[in-house]
């Protein structure tokens, strides 16, 4: 664990880089933050946890209540990532994703917004066409606490013929429905005004319990927003035939975790794609929030130096405009990232023709040197 130089701050970041790649993305977010340190800019006071794998090696489960006591006690996290093939055969409670799922649950973080925004320099590396994909920016709003991640009953159980039957269950309250639908209302209004609701009402009441607390909303407190429904498997195809058509999606913790994955391709890699967890202000406007990538541990590449750090980054950006009301110091990161990738440099995931395939490291040593450049 490491603290930093606060010099005052009230700015508490705790950051847990997780496994597989985690760590090594993080050193480059790590970098970003005493970047803005250094240069006097804003100071933050960094402390250094264990989550996930890493948190089950050294103290036999996926988070410590210590370790939970001091993200309540942080203004933000950073998370990296959790998982991999080590701790595969864990029973379901000690898995490294249960570490994330009881962060997201016990500080409510029930909004996590995922904005999926194409930089012009990697038009050409989506797999779909670069007209596609070209100025692409779409925010996917999902209900990350409640669902069938969380539904009772769960389990799998045993009959007495010795045939097992497994059970996971769609549950969703009013409350939990209005509460984040009215976040994609509110960022739907700073942008291009429109939401689609996306869900299975053909199929399941719960689907249509969305639509109708949606409808409600929107006619009580946001009449100056467009309002669509869409089935989620329409929403798949959608995005991958004309994803500029979606303004803001907001949908069920499940379909958010698919359709997000998916749209993060439009935008050329997994590797690119931050997000933002968000719970409810409090008194004094305070919201708690988790900020990581939306790509996962990637053992398969982990301690070798090519994974991409900018999703990392760009998810402290996003720490900047949603915690701390930083909006020029996010657009300093953003454009920084924006810089490099028109420098020409790549990490493997994002290589294409007459690029540089760069390390991780060398990834964020460009970062910096054009943040360096701008400040
Ligand atoms: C994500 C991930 C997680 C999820 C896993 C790691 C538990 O896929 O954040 O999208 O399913 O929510
Ligand atoms: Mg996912």
């Amino acid at each position: 664990m490491r603290v930093s130089q606060t010099r005052g701050s009230n700015r508490k970041v705790l950051v847990l880089a997780g496994d597989g790649i985690g760590p090594e993305i993080m050193r480059q977010a790590l970098r970003v933050i005493e970047f803005f340190d250094r240069r006097h800019i804003a100071s933050f006071a960094v402390t250094e946890g264990l989550v996930g794998g890493a948190a089950y090696d050294a103290a036999g489960v996926p988070l410590t209540d210590d370790t939970l006591a001091q993200a309540f006690a942080s203004d933000a996290v950073l998370f990296g990532a959790v998982g991999g093939a080590k701790w595969d055969g864990l029973p379901f409670d000690l898995r490294p994703e249960r570490g994330i799922l009881r962060l997201r649950k016990e500080m409510d973080l029930f909004a996590n917004l995922r904005p999926a925004g194409v930089f012009d320099a990697l038009a050409d590396a989506s797999s779909l066409k670069p007209e596609l994909v070209a100025g692409l920016d779409l925010m996917i709003v999902r209900e990350l606490t409640g669902g069938i991640y969380f539904g009772e009953p769960r389990g799998v159980e045993t009959h007495a013929d010795g045939s097992r039957r497994g059970v996971n269950t769609e549950v969703y309250t009013e409350a939990e429905i209005e509460r984040v639908v009215r976040v994609a209302f509110d960022l739907a209004r700073k942008r291009r005004g429109r939401v689609s609701e996306v869900d299975k009402a053909n199929v399941m009441e719960s689907g249509g319990l969305w639509r109708e607390v949606a409808q409600r909303v929107r006619d009580t407190d946001y009449r100056d927003v467009e309002l669509s429904f869409m089935y989620a498997d329409n929403c798949a195809m959608q995005l991958v035939r004309n994803p500029k058509q979606f303004d803001v999606i907001v949908t069920s913790n499940l379909f958010g975790d698919i359709l997000s994955d998916c749209a993060a391709m439009l935008t050329g890699s997994l590797g690119m794609l931050p997000s933002a967890s968000l719970g409810s202000p409090d008194a004094a406007g305070q919201r708690k929030a988790l900020y990581e990538p939306v790509h996962g541990s990637a053992p398969d590449i982990a301690g070798k130096d090519v994974a991409n750090p900018l999703a990392c980054i760009l998810s402290f950006a996003m720490m900047l405009r949603y915690s701390f009301d930083m909006a020029a110091e996010a657009d300093l990161v953003e454009d920084a990232v924006r810089h490099a990738l028109a420098a020409g440099v790549r990490t493997s995931d994002i290589v294409q023709p007459n690029t540089a395939r760069v390390s991780t490291r060398v990834m964020g040593d460009t970062v910096l040197r054009e943040l360096e450049k701008a400040a």
